[in-house]
């Protein structure tokens, strides 16, 4: 390993949502923080370089971005993923949930149905509701070995019962893991298309793919999914440059793009801020390395949660993720409520992790954690888990 990721870093008193709100969100401060999903490791020096020469420069005014930076990032997409875009097909934007939500109000009429599949990532429920359009809740799969997907049958009938024009896809999907296939996007595409359904895909995950699993885009599959899709991406989970608010949106069909870039005008939203940009230029073209190893170094992680549950906290079950940094641990066979199972998750084991059940009424009983930290951090969570989960039985 060329780079250091063990360091443990105190993020305390630096205005870390992860670190420093503890009591804010009712939360005490003893509890090891692995909810929200922001690495516990530095940005790689690149970014850090391109930061500081920002700063050096110490002008802050208004900035845009150019054409070679929408090449940076369809260059990134096509490297690592193997999908390549017209950069002019791509607009820039603060956040994915804030593009996800322009996308909602600039594609669908208010009262409009939009549908995703639980449990998902939270903002997703919360922006369909926000933006005034019917939640339909597709709730997936999943079989004795934890293997999560969709039921196609009920996900058409959904559809075309609530006469649905938008489906959110998590792709790679957080929280359960899923690196879908070909096959399932296929299937989730040809629904969709038949159903006159705009597949909005959340490919935020998308470099963070274990194994043998490979991140499909949704639009790389074909030219009907490409024009019957917005993409949505960012730097922001693989460099951690959440806090600088740089994301991508990308909209092959003229229309939905102009009804998108609409949306988003009209929030008064014009350009991206100099530092995002900046870190995303360095992050595309200087870090491949980086997150090679970041990704391998997070994989270890998962290993040794993954056989230290299976050894040591049998009652708890986890398959391993095929993709993003947040394993999914199954608590159910402890057979505790909502209360008990927060109380032995927050106030035994000293956690401050995801409950299941806000991810949808289907993730009750689970826990969401994020292996996106040194290892000794890891090495402890477990530690406290299997003394908390072992005394109290
Ligand atoms: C699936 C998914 N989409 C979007 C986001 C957040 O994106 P942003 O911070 O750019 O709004 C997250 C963060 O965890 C996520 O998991």
């Amino acid at each position: 390993m060329i780079y250091d990721f063990d360091t443990v870093y105190d993020r305390r008193n630096t205005n870390s949502l992860k670190w420093d709100f503890a009591a804010e969100r009712h939360h005490s401060e003893d509890e090891l923080s692995l909810w929200v999903a922001d690495m516990d490791f530095r940005s790689p020096d690149p970014i850090l370089k391109a930061l500081h020469d920002v700063v050096d420069r110490g002008f802050f005014g208004y900035t845009a971005d150019k054409k070679e930076d929408r090449e940076i990032v369809c260059s990134w997409f096509e490297r690592r993923h193997g999908y390549a875009y017209d950069p002019e097909d791509m607009i820039f934007a603060p956040g994915v949930v804030y593009a996800l939500t322009q996308a909602v109000n600039g594609i669908t009429e208010p009262g409009d149905a939009v549908m995703i599949s639980e449990p998902v990532y939270y903002p997703f429920s919360a922006l369909v509701k926000d933006a005034g359009r019917r939640l339909v809740r597709n709730v997936l799969i999943h079989d004795e070995e934890e293997h999560y997907g969709i039921d196609f049958d009920i996900f058409e009938k959904q559809i075309k019962d609530n006469d649905v024009k938008v489906y959110i896809l998590c792709s790679p999907h957080n929280p359960v893991g899923r690196v879908w296939t070909k096959e399932e996007l296929l299937k989730i595409g040809d629904i969709c298309l038949a159903n006159k359904v705009t597949v909005f895909s959340d490919e935020i995950h998308a470099d963070f793919v274990y194994g043998d699993n490979k991140h499909i885009p949704f639009a790389s599959i074909s030219p009907e999914f490409e024009q019957n899709s917005v993409t949505f991406t960012s730097p922001s989970k693989t460099f951690n440059l959440a806090g600088l608010q740089i994301a991508e949106i990308i909209a092959r069909d003229e229309k939905k793009r102009a009804a998108v870039k609409k949306a988003v005008n009209a929030t008064g939203y014009a350009e991206v801020p100099v530092t995002g940009l900046a870190a995303m230029r360095a992050a595309y073209t200087e870090c491949d390395g980086w997150v090679d190893e970041t990704v391998s170094y997070i994989w270890k992680n998962i290993l040794y949660m993954k056989d230290h549950i299976d050894e040591k906290i049998p009652q708890l079950k986890m398959k391993l993720p095929e993709g993003t940094y947040l394993p999914w641990v199954d608590c159910r066979s402890l057979g505790y409520d909502r209360k008990e199972l927060e109380d032995l998750i927050r106030n035994r084991a000293k956690l401050w992790l995801d409950a299941g059940y806000i991810f949808g009424e289907s993730g009750t009983g689970w826990q969401r954690f994020n292996a996106a930290c040194p290892k000794s951090i890891i090495v402890e969570v477990m530690d406290r888990l299997e003394k908390a989960v072992n005394e109290r039985i």
